[in-house]
């Protein structure tokens, strides 16, 4: 329930304001973004690799209602990945094609990406096309494979809570795509997706093996201990090696498990989030973890105490 509230709240764009002038809402937000300039993004990619970790920058922004946004949000893109190379950094991208336009329509978000990929492959970076709401899956696909037949370096998402995910693995797997697997961060009907954790758990652990025994370099993205462990177990029982895939976190959580994966000899790439359009994202990762919620509650408590109003 709570989480159906937060992911609602998410896609409010009245509370976007509100939330960059609210100060705790902006200390919650740096838990999970790495700042709001490229300079700072990029300061903590190093941080990142330094940990001997790699890294995947997202320029924040989504769902953009006009053609000059998306032009903008094209060019920061372009910008971001000039500002990459020149810093030398082990570091890939993420975007979201309704920040390219989608909303506008395919051919816009498509052309957008497609100016960001031949930049990308001047420098031989990997772009990945996250995976929005279910309504954009159709959509984002077959621009995925539009522009996979001449970039090979493009991936996208698929999300395990989708009941349509194992069907679109396949189709992926048989054209040698790079798959990122993720549970799902939207609020999604019973007609689409699957309602209950442990059903979106099972899923995910078939297409993490369905991934590891047959894709390329997949990405296995999350920080839910008993997904790792069943990748980890599929991974050793077939003899697939560690650098034959990665597993991927967001930024600002669980960092003790980031660690102890590299520590054990596995590869880990850190999404790193910046920019000032953080509200929705913020609001998915409060969705989340109730914790979070908890978090952001007390602290109020406390400044409301301690004013004694
Ligand atoms: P789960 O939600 O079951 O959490 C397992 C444990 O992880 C929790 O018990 C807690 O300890 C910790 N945890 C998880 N989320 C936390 C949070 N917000 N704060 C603190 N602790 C938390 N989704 C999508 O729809 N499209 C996409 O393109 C992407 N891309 C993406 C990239 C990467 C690198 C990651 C890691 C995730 C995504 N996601 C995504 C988000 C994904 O769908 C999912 O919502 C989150 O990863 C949370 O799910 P978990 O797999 O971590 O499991």
């Amino acid at each position: 329930m709570l989480r159906q509230i937060l992911v609602r709240l998410s896609q409010q764009p009245q509370l976007r304001d509100f939330a960059a002038h609210n100060k705790l809402a902006r200390g919650m937000a740096e838990r999970f973004v790495a700042g709001e300039t490229l300079e700072k993004a990029i300061a903590v990619v190093r941080d990142v690799n330094a940990r001997t970790m790699s890294a995947t920058l997202d320029h924040l922004g989504e769902n953009v209602t006009s053609k000059q946004e998306a032009i903008e949000a094209t060019n920061a893109a372009c910008s971001m990945l000039a500002a990459l190379t020149s810093a030398g950094v082990d570091c890939n991208a993420s975007l979201k094609l309704t920040q390219l336009g989608l909303d506008l329509g395919d051919e816009l978000a498509r052309e957008n990406l497609r100016r960001i990929l031949d930049q990308a492959a001047e420098s031989d970076t990997f772009i990945r096309i996250d995976m929005e709401s279910s309504e954009y899956v159709d959509r984002t696909l077959d621009i995925f494979y539009r522009l996979f037949e001449t970039y090979q370096n493009v991936g996208v998402v698929l999300q395990a809570c989708l009941y349509r995910s194992a069907q679109d693995l396949e189709r992926l797997i048989v054209a040698k795509a790079r798959v990122r697997l993720v549970k799902g961060a939207y609020l999604e009907p019973a007609s689409a997706a699957f309602q209950q954790k442990v059903d979106v758990d099972a899923n995910f652990v078939k297409l993490t093996e369905m991934l590891l025994a047959d894709a390329h370099y997949p990405a296995i993205a999350t920080h839910d201990p008993a997904m790792i462990a069943a990748a980890k177990r599929f991974a050793a029982g077939h003899q697939i090696a560690a650098s034959s895939f990665e597993f991927q976190m967001l930024y600002g959580i669980r960092r003790d498990l980031q660690t102890s994966l590299v520590a054990e000899g596995y590869r880990m790439r850190i999404y790193i989030p910046y920019g000032s359009h953080w509200y929705p994202y913020l609001m998915r990762r409060m969705a989340e973890r109730p914790a979070n919620v908890m978090f952001v509650l007390g602290s109020i408590a406390r400044e409301v105490t301690a004013r004694g109003t």
